[in-house]
């Protein structure tokens, strides 16, 4: 089955083709034909994502994006093809910008051999998330492809389950740590589709109190990466840190988070010493770093005892923290459990996870209907 998968959800414009066979188990094989995304660098500027101008943003990439990938897919190829003209207006009258890039791409290439189209609907950011959706509608009218609505956190969880094109071989429960700019929650996984929520912040997501940490400390958005070269440089020098950040709600008895205190008690820190030296920031992102993975890593290891995991799995943007992976590694070695975790370059979001997702959402027989589907911020998995 070959499956289209288009996110838009926050800051990134991506799109995959991928081609997929079996169900959720070893049968399971997948071959990636493309997977292509550009991240709006427009943002850097306000240290932060603007819903409104991500939404411009993704109007003006989706169409080069799905050419890119149709073309790498070999799927591209140029041919007057008739469409339903009015009918795609009308499904992209709020995206004109979009429409106006769409129709002529459409009128000019031929249909590809796409079974199904997953796009992500929620969770993220409304604006930005319709965008991709409307998209999607609009391929699926001209060329009669059906839609598959897909989770955002959904395909952050499967995607850490692959390994070289399959699934990992995985025991269920699993115990699943999403950490991500909008999002750190543990979540109970008995099969694919079959998820309870454990814990989740009370505030701050991770991701978030990365990127404004890297704020204070004068570092481009996102933070996440250069947080993390700064922590790995004083590792090296192998000196103790200058400062003792709280480490909240480690010993509150529950599998919630709280990371607005930490990132408070870095900006006084901040305020207080407001010329710090590289050495200095170097030390403080050191023990910001320490703190967020004992946090993450404390709550996990507890709730993977309480509930009997038998596999982590940890997905989200800021899995791809090496620091965080290390620590995670050690708690899921002291279990005796699998810890399941993809390429770096593939925690963060991309359109490969929504199209992994969307196709076991699709085996299920979970088509959407256009007039059904809509932008879902806070889209829950259970
Ligand atoms: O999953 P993602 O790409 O987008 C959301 O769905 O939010 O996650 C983005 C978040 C940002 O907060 C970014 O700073 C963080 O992931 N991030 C990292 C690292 N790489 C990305 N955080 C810590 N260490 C990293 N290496
Ligand atoms: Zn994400």
């Amino acid at each position: 089955m070959k499956i289209l998968g288009i996110e838009t959800s926050c800051d990134d414009t991506a799109v995959a083709l991928i081609d997929a066979n079996g169900s959720f188990d070893a049968s399971f094989r997948y071959t990636t034909h493309a997977n292509v995304r550009v991240s709006q660098t427009v943002h850097a500027q306000y240290g932060g994502v603007y819903p409104n101008l991500a939404r411009g943003e993704h109007q003006k990439n989706l169409t080069p994006m799905l050419e890119l990938a149709l073309s790498q897919g070999n799927d591209l190829k140029k041919q007057e093809t008739q469409i339903d003209e009015a009918g795609v207006r009308s499904l992209l009258a709020r995206e004109p910008e979009l429409c106006e890039l769409l129709i002529p791409f459409l009128k000019t290439h031929a249909k590809p051999a796409v079974d199904a189209i997953a796009v992500t609907v929620g969770p993220g950011l409304e604006p930005a998330l319709w965008v991709g959706i409307n998209f999607a509608k609009a391929l699926s009218h001209a060329w009669n492809i059906p839609l598959v609505p897909t989770n955002h956190m959904e395909g952050h969880i499967v995607i850490s389950m692959m390994q070289n094109g399959a699934l990992q071989e995985t025991k269920f429960p699993a115990l699943a740590l999403l950490i991500s700019g909008g999002h750190t929650e543990l979540i109970l996984m008995n099969t694919f589709g079959e998820y309870r929520y454990i814990g989740r912040t009370r505030d701050d997501a991770v991701g978030e109190a990365f990127d404004k940490v890297a704020r204070m400390l004068n570092l481009p958005y996102p933070g996440g990466p250069h947080i993390s070269r700064l922590a790995e440089e004083a590792r090296e020098k192998g000196e103790k840190s200058a400062h003792a950040l709280p480490r909240a709600m480690l010993h509150s008895g529950d599998y919630d988070f709280s990371f607005a205190g930490l990132k408070t008690a870095v900006l006084r820190i901040t305020e207080a010493n407001p010329a710090m030296n590289d050495m200095e920031k170097q030390s403080l992102a050191r023990e910001f770093e320490d703190a967020a993975a004992e946090i993450l890593s404390t709550k996990t290891k507890n709730a993977a005892d309480e509930f009997g995991a038998q596999a982590l799995i940890v997905g989200g943007g800021v899995s791809a923290n090496t620091h965080i992976r290390n620590v995670l590694q050690k708690k899921a070695e002291a279990l005796g459990i699998p810890l399941l975790v993809c390429a770096k370059e593939d925690s963060t979001d991309n359109a490969l996870m929504i199209a992994l997702a969307g196709y076991f959402r699709a085996l299920r027989n979970e088509y959407g209907k256009a007039e059904d589907m809509r932008a879902t911020g806070q889209l829950k998995l259970a």
